[in-house]
């Protein structure tokens, strides 16, 4: 039950009647954001890309990037806690990502792009405002906590 006077944010669709979280959900995007970030940092080129659609009443956040992208190594191990393959890396950002989404029944998957760079797609069930925000919203809610993302998000 929602404590008094809090909002919780907007609810889903009847058939997925439970509360989004916005704060943990903005915390996933910075997430994958700053992961996108860091693995472009060594590109003369950084690109970073962050779009939303909305099919068959679910929502997808993808964030993509020009880096490296994902060896089949890493990618068998991302999600674990502590898992990390950078210096002062602590290797939970994406276990919070999958623990947050999962709560809100959702599913992350990490892909390589076929012209290079990884995508994380972030799926939910359900088509309220807190999932289906705009690109542009989005990026300009998060240049605004992260500053270095100026000029690389697009
Ligand atoms: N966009 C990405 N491109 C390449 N590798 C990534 C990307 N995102 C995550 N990874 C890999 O997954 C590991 C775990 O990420 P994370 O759980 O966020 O921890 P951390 O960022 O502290 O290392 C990273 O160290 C990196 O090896
Ligand atoms: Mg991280």
């Amino acid at each position: 039950m929602d404590r008094a006077g809090e909002d919780q944010g907007p609810a889903c669709s009847p058939k997925h009647s439970y509360r989004r979280d916005p704060v943990q959900l903005q915390q996933v995007v910075l997430n994958l954001l700053v992961n996108a970030l860091d693995a472009c940092a060594a590109s003369t080129t950084p690109r970073v890309t962050i779009s939303t659609a909305v099919r068959d009443e679910e929502a997808e956040v993808a964030v993509r990037d020009n880096g490296p992208g994902l060896t089949a190594d890493v990618q068998q191990h991302l999600f674990e806690s502590f898992f990390t393959t950078k210096p002062h890396g602590l290797g939970l950002g994406l276990p919070i990502v999958q623990s947050i989404i999962e709560r809100h029944h959702g599913r992350v998957k990490a892909e390589n792009a076929e012209d290079g760079g990884a995508i994380f797609r972030v799926t939910m069930p359900g088509t309220g405002s807190a999932v289906t925000e705009s690109p542009s919203t989005l990026r300009l809610k998060l240049e605004a906590q992260t500053p270095v993302a100026n000029g690389i998000l697009q």
